[in-house]
């Protein structure tokens, strides 16, 4: 199969859309944009399309997908209950990087679901995404467009190294601003679960609903451990990894990040062939230190106007995974970062693809 890319970055290509929409009508699959990360979508009670959504992916049938929608009233359709908390977290949070899973409504029939009794729905804020799920006039089920165990990808260049060949499209439009898939949630009996921390932060969870006046004590554990693994299947498969081993640089300081590195110096497990995934602040420690100089696989990341550096960070954590594999890189060093805000994501991903080789 050839595999097309349209481009929807600076002006949208209707045609374009509307081709890659009429492909997902006919029970095609088709890569899009959002904000978190690229999707890969299919029809979501089109069986067969979704089951090439597994097959394409490598992904265990047991592992569920998310179903994309345009407006709070469709995602509404999907659910059997819609409460307070629903009513609430939606208000605050979609369209946004954010996905509620509830118990799923009667008439809901699709393989999407893995045969769970629950489903989960988000709102993409992304354009292109929006403007696909209206023209295609369905929701869309998508799970992030790697194959499965490597990292989401971000743009449409490491969505095509992943899919070439098995997709009629790709739709680009640039950096998916947040790099890092939606913050997932689900509740019951006074507890909210974050099964998988996201750009929405635990903090911004509290307080949304602090301000409605609902009390839900909100679990989280960026590791994983806390959430059961049976509400959230997806979490027991190995994530994010690429095919160089992956090294956290600990510590609470800049100081101790550098010690970090020196203590893996050591360890004689730096090489010419490393990569480093570090904050301007550490690699100008580093430099000072006469550490670094030797090696030309640096990424750097740090805060910006209106973005915390755990934002910034996570937003290229997976694009640096991907370009330096295809560096040929033999260890990547990742400085690690407080779990405030989006720092949980960032630290549950690094912490993920660290895991994986070890
Ligand atoms: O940001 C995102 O959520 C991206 C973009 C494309 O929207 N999608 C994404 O999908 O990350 P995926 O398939 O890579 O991850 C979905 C996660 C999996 O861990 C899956 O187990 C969990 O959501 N999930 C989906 N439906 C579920 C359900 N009914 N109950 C528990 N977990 C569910
Ligand atoms: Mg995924």
């Amino acid at each position: 199969m050839h595999t097309s890319i349209i481009d929807l970055e600076d002006k949208t290509d209707i045609e374009g859309l509307a081709k890659a929409a009429i492909a997902l009508r006919e029970g095609q699959v088709v890569a899009f944009p959002t904000e978190t990360v690229y999707g890969l979508g299919a029809v979501w009670n089109n069986s067969e399309a979704i089951h090439d959504i597994f097959r394409i992916k490598g992904r265990p049938l047991d592992n569920p997908l998310i179903i994309h929608e345009s407006d709070i009233m469709r995602m509404k359709s999907y659910y059997k209950e819609w409460d307070i908390v629903a009513e609430t977290l939606t208000r605050c949070f979609c369209p946004g990087p954010f996905t509620l899973i509830m118990r799923k409504a009667d008439h809901i029939e699709t393989i999407a679901t893995a045969g769970m009794d629950t489903i989960g729905v988000r709102i993409p804020s992304h354009p292109v995404a929006q403007a696909l799920i209206n023209e295609v006039g369905t929701g869309i089920a998508a799970p992030s467009a790697n194959l499965s165990g490597r990292p989401s990808p971000t743009n449409a260049h490491d969505c095509y190294e992943d899919l070439a060949g098995k997709v009629p499209y790709i739709l680009a439009a640039g950096d998916s601003r947040f790099g890092l898939e939606s913050t997932i949630v689900s509740w019951k009996d006074g507890v909210l679960e974050i099964l998988r921390p996201g750009s929405i932060s635990k903090q911004a969870i509290a307080s949304c609903l602090e301000e409605a006046q609902i009390k839900l004590t909100i679990k989280q554990s960026y590791r994983g451990d806390e959430v059961s693994e049976a509400r959230a299947p997806g979490m027991k498969y190995k994530h994010y990894a690429p095919k160089a081993k992956v090294f956290i640089l600990e510590g609470d300081s800049i100081n101790e990040k550098v010690k970090g590195l020196e203590h893996y110096e050591k360890l004689e497990l730096i090489n010419i062939r490393s990569a480093f995934y570090i904050s301007e602040n550490l690699l100008s420690a580093l430099k000072d230190a006469n550490k670094l100089l030797n090696y030309e696989h640096v990424l750097t990341f740090a805060d910006e106007e209106n973005y915390t550096v755990q934002e910034e960070a996570g937003k290229g954590l997976f694009a640096a995974f991907r370009h330096f594999d295809r560096l040929g890189a033999n260890a990547i060093f990742v400085e690690a970062l407080s779990l405030d805000g989006v720092g949980a994501a960032y630290m549950n991903r690094l912490s993920k693809a660290s895991n994986a080789k070890s």
